[in-house]
C-alpha cells in the first residue's frame, strides 16, 4: 500500500483485537520513530503489549477497548512542539496503515498518570496514539467542502487540489477541521482558522497529508 492509499483508507479505530504486532512490523515502526526523533528533536516512544496506558478503574476509557499498544508523543517544551507532534505522529500513523495496522489519535481518553511516568523531567507529554489490529477498519468522517476551507480564490493547480483533498481526509480533534488553505506567491499555505482544542496538533497532521499528496512543502 502506498502513502496515498493509506491516506484514503485510514480511519480512527478505537476497538482492537488481541493479535500482537509482529516483530518485523515492530522493527519497521521503531526505525521510523528513531528517524522522526532525529529529524524533529521530539521524544516519541512506542509501547507494545502494555495495557497500562489505557487501564482504568472504569471498564474502559471512552469508546476505547483492548488498547495494548500505543505511541507517546512528547518533547522539550517549545512553541512548535504541538505542531511537530502532529506532523511526525501522522507520518507514523500512515506508515502503520501501510503495514496493515490501525490507529487512533487520543488527547483525552487514556491513563495520563501511567503514561506520564514514562516522560523524563524537562519534557512535556502532548498526547498518545493507540495502535494495533482493529476489530474493524473504521469509517470515513464527515468532511467540510473544499471550497469552505479555501482562503484564496481562483484556479487551483492540480497539485494543490490533490493536496487539499488529502488534507480533508486528515484526522482532526473532534473532526473539527479548523484550518484554511491557500496559495501565496505560488506556495501552499495552511493556517489554523477559528478556536478549538488541539488545533496546533491538527495543523501538523493536515500539513503532512497535504505534502504527501501534493509533493509541495507547506509554509
Ligand atoms: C489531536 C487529536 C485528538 C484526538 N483525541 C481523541 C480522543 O481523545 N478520543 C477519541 O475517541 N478520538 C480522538 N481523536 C480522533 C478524532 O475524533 C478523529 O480523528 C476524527 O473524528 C476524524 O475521524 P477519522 O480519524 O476516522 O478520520 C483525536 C484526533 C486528533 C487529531
Amino acid at each position: 500500500m502506498d502513502l496515498l492509499q493509506a491516506i484514503q483508507e485510514r480511519h480512527s479505530v478505537r476497538v482492537y483485537t488481541e493479535q500482537k504486532i509482529e516483530d518485523e512490523k515492530r522493527q519497521r515502526l521503531s526505525a521510523l520513530i528513531r528517524e522522526c526523533n532525529e529529524e524533529s528533536g521530539l521524544h516519541i516512544q512506542i509501547r507494545y503489549d502494555d495495557p497500562n496506558g489505557f487501564e482504568s478503574k472504569l471498564a474502559h476509557y471512552g469508546s476505547f477497548r483492548n488498547v495494548n499498544n500505543y505511541i507517546i508523543l512528547a518533547g522539550k517544551p517549545s512553541d512548535s512542539l504541538q505542531e511537530k507532534c502532529g506532523y511526525y505522529g501522522e507520518k507514523i500513523v500512515l506508515e502503520a496503515q501501510r503495514i496493515g495496522l490501525n490507529t487512533c489519535w487520543v488527547a483525552l481518553s487514556f491513563n495520563k498518570v501511567n503514561v506520564k511516568k514514562r516522560i523524563p523531567n524537562g519534557e512535556k507529554m502532548v498526547l498518545v496514539i493507540a495502535i494495533g489490529y482493529g476489530e474493524t477498519q473504521g469509517k470515513s468522517h464527515k468532511s467540510k467542502k473544499l471550497k469552505s476551507v479555501m482562503a484564496t480564490k481562483g484556479e487551483m493547480p492540480e497539485w494543490f487540489q490533490k493536496g487539499a483533498e488529502a488534507a480533508l481526509l486528515a484526522p482532526t480533534a473532534i473532526n473539527q477541521q479548523k484550518f484554511k488553505m491557500g496559495i501565496k506567491n505560488g506556495k501552499p499555505v495552511i493556517r489554523i482558522a477559528g478556536m478549538g482544542p488541539y488545533t496546533k496538533i491538527d495543523l501538523g497532521i493536515v500539513k503532512y497529508h497535504f505534502e504527501v499528496a501534493s509533493g509541495h512543502k507547506v509554509c
